[in-house]
């Protein structure tokens, strides 16, 4: 969307045809026209078969929401939320306010706007639908370099709130949250953030220590379709896939201290330009079999890229994390990290054999805690008229 024009002040995506005639001096300059939508008022769909927010090109910025069912929210309670939550999201999605909003001004730009619904295993339990919950939609087990808070972990009902500005990310949660307050309360909310839209239009995002974060990821195109959404399965979660949520602090200040060749070791690519030690390019493929001249791997065994590597597309993981920033401690301490979010088919056969590998041996988790976690079954989307979970709830 942001390709072959220019950024101007306020965000209008303005044509090179404009900006030659602006620095053609003499002539009174005529006002650019914008030939293309602003950052504010591009739109993501809402209805469809699969919903938005997971293969969507992620917005810069995003509030994971996770709410807790008020004791005695059943079945028909729940449908009732869901309802009024979808028809919140549809609106807001679309650029409209949402019913009886409260500052409508503020539901007028979308900037690609995406409420993504994600069931947790206490939603199942509070339907009464224990056994139509997908086996690993349950807690991870315990790993070792697990230093987990409650405030941080669990929920029944996520809402995933993606968008290019954080104003309108803001109002989606706050009419979101306000409606949900009958059924619900809030158990943790992690806001997060990216490049801004446009910064670097077409390149990998980079987390706060400074890496390229989402080069392996599949591409939209078949893997994606294989690994993240349900081929088959439960008619109500065809089309439909899990959301695996960890806040990861990451350590700044010993970080700090490392060397480059130590950091880049660390993950197995440079910092420059993301490529594997072994390669020029970001996209170059790792060889892992190369031997430097002290006889070891060039990309070191422990490394995270390693570790982490996934050959077969069926296994694959589709990342789609924002990095957090806290406030510093009194003495400057970062409270910098990343909400690692992760979209797959499948929980045990795709993304819990990789994290056990990382949580086994990977040279980043000197530099890297998981402090929260959350999984959730991701329903499909719904058609116009419909509601998220109605093939669950209905
Ligand atoms: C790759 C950073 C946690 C799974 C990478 C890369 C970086 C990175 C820089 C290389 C570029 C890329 O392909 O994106 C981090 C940081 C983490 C973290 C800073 C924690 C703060 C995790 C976790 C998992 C994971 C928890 C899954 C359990 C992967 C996978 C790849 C990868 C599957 C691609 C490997 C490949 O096939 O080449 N990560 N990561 N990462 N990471 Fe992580």
């Amino acid at each position: 969307l942001l390709t072959g024009g220019a950024l101007a002040a306020g965000g209008t995506l303005v044509g090179a045809a404009s900006v030659a005639a602006a620095r053609d001096g003499g002539q009174p300059l005529p006002a650019p026209k914008p030939v293309a939508v602003t950052v504010g008022a591009a739109i993501e769909p809402f209805h469809g078969e699969r919903q938005s927010g997971i293969a969507t090109e992620p917005q810069a910025h995003a509030s994971f929401v996770a709410l807790t069912l008020r004791s005695g929210v059943d079945r028909t309670t729940l449908g009732r939320m869901l309802r009024l939550l979808s028809d919140d999201a549809a609106r807001l999605t679309q650029g409209r306010p949402a019913l009886a909003d409260t500052e409508p001004e503020l539901g007028l730009l979308p900037a690609r706007l995406t409420v993504t619904f994600g069931f947790g295993p206490g939603l199942f339990a509070a339907a009464g639908l224990d056994d139509r919950r997908p086996p690993s939609v349950a807690d991870l087990p315990a790993l070792p370099i697990d230093r987990l808070q409650p405030g941080w972990s669990g929920g029944d009902l996520l809402l995933q709130v993606c968008a290019d500005d954080p104003v309108t990310v803001a109002h989606a949660q706050r009419v979101l949250v306000k409606d949900s307050r009958p059924f619900a309360t809030v158990r943790w909310v992690q806001q997060g953030f990216r490049r801004a839209a446009g910064a670097e239009p077409g390149r990998t995002q980079r987390n706060l220590f400074g890496q390229l974060d989402g080069t392996a990821n599949p591409k939209p195109g078949t893997p994606l379709d294989t690994a993240v959404w349900m081929p088959d399965g439960p008619d109500w979660l065809r089309d439909g896939t899990t959301l695996v949520v960890r806040r990861i602090s990451m350590d700044l200040e010993t970080w700090d201290l490392l060397g480059r060749t130590d950091r880049e070791m660390a993950v197995g690519r440079r910092l420059d330009t993301g490529a594997p030690l072994t390669g020029t390019a970001e996209h170059d493929e790792p060889d892992f079999a190369t031997l430097g001249p002290d006889g070891l791997t060039v990309i070191p065994d422990f490394s995270h890229l390693t570790r982490a590597h996934v050959t077969d597309d069926r296994f694959r993981i589709l990342r789609r994390p924002y990095n957090y920033d806290g406030v510093p401690a009194a003495d400057g301490t970062a409270d910098s990290g990343l909400i690692f979010a992760s979209y797959q088919a499948d929980i045990a056969t795709q993304f819990l054999p990789i994290q056990r590998r990382l949580a086994e041996r990977d040279l980043l988790n000197e530099w890297t805690t998981p402090i929260g976690s959350a999984v959730f079954a991701v329903p499909p989307g719904c058609p116009e008229g419909g509601w998220i979970g109605q093939q669950l709830l209905d």
